[in-house]
């Protein structure tokens, strides 16, 4: 039986979530929500580092066949002085999603929006410049986006208001992909969508995260579809597991845990 640990600082690894869950039915799996610390996304590297350590350690006791660090925060600033620890494959979002984007992009003219630690980081500026060195990336914080979403507010005037604010000049510089580097914004897809109109591709991690496994566990294909996936979130008053019955349209029954 394969096994997959996925975690976050909260609720966003769910988008990645449900897409293993669809591409990988056979699966079980580990989600991990580190409720109590989120947001990462406006943390130093140090302190990213440290969580997202803990969130591996803890997930290693599940044995599972690799860990996804289903938080571009915790890829961008930690992963890669993590990785050489990890006693399992270790996948996270940065390379999977710039490859998608570049995939999907036909000027290559990108627009890339995260959380305030992942664009100071560069890491998805990097990536996308070593993978093709023609391509125009235009980075843009968005602070306000992974409390709305941990709210349970994905629409509506206020998503509307923060969308503007953030994003405005962006609309106006001819993007015509923008990626997702934050795991919490695809849901807010919707009202994304609408503000930049039907030209621009919107890209998730998620695809990419998948099409990376697809590579790393080629054998799942094969086994029943008899998966499971356990919930743990490291603060019990979250309003994590009624979110997340809601975004996966099945019960979630939360464990919590301390790290
Ligand atoms: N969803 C995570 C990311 O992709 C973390 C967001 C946060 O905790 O600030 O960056």
């Amino acid at each position: 039986m394969t096994s997959i640990a996925v975690f976050d600082s909260g609720l966003g690894g769910l988008t990645v979530l449900s897409r293993l869950q669809r591409d990988y039915p056979s699966a079980d799996f580990i989600y991990l929500g580190d409720s109590a610390r989120t947001p990462y996304g406006t943390k130093t590297a140090e302190t990213v580092t440290s969580y997202t350590r803990d969130c591996i350690s803890f997930l290693e006791q599940f044995k599972p066949d690799c860990i996804v660090a289903a938080c571009n925060t915790a890829s961008a600033l930690a992963l890669p002085a993590l990785r050489e620890d990890c006693p399992v494959p270790l996948v996270g979002t940065i390379v999977p999603a710039a490859q998608e984007c570049l995939r999907e992009s036909d000027s290559k003219r990108i627009g890339v929006i995260a959380t305030p630690s992942t664009v100071k980081s560069g890491a998805y500026t990097e990536v996308l410049h070593r993978l093709r060195s023609d391509v125009s990336v235009t980075s843009v914080p968005c602070p306000l986006f992974v409390p709305l979403v941990e709210e349970g507010i994905f629409s509506g005037d206020i998503v509307d208001l923060a969308i503007d604010r953030y994003l405005s000049e962006l609309r106006t510089q001819g993007v015509d992909t923008l990626l997702l580097g934050c795991t919490h914004y695809p849901l807010l897809k919707v009202s994304l969508q609408k503000y930049f109109g039907d030209s621009v591709s919107i890209i998730e991690c998620s695809d990419g995260v998948s099409r990376t496994l697809k590579e790393l566990l080629p054998s799942t294909q094969a086994e029943k579809p008899v998966s499971g996936t356990r919930y743990f979130v490291t603060d019990a008053l979250s309003p994590f597991s009624s979110i997340a019955s809601v975004f996966l349209k099945t019960d979630v029954e939360v464990e919590v845990v301390e790290l």
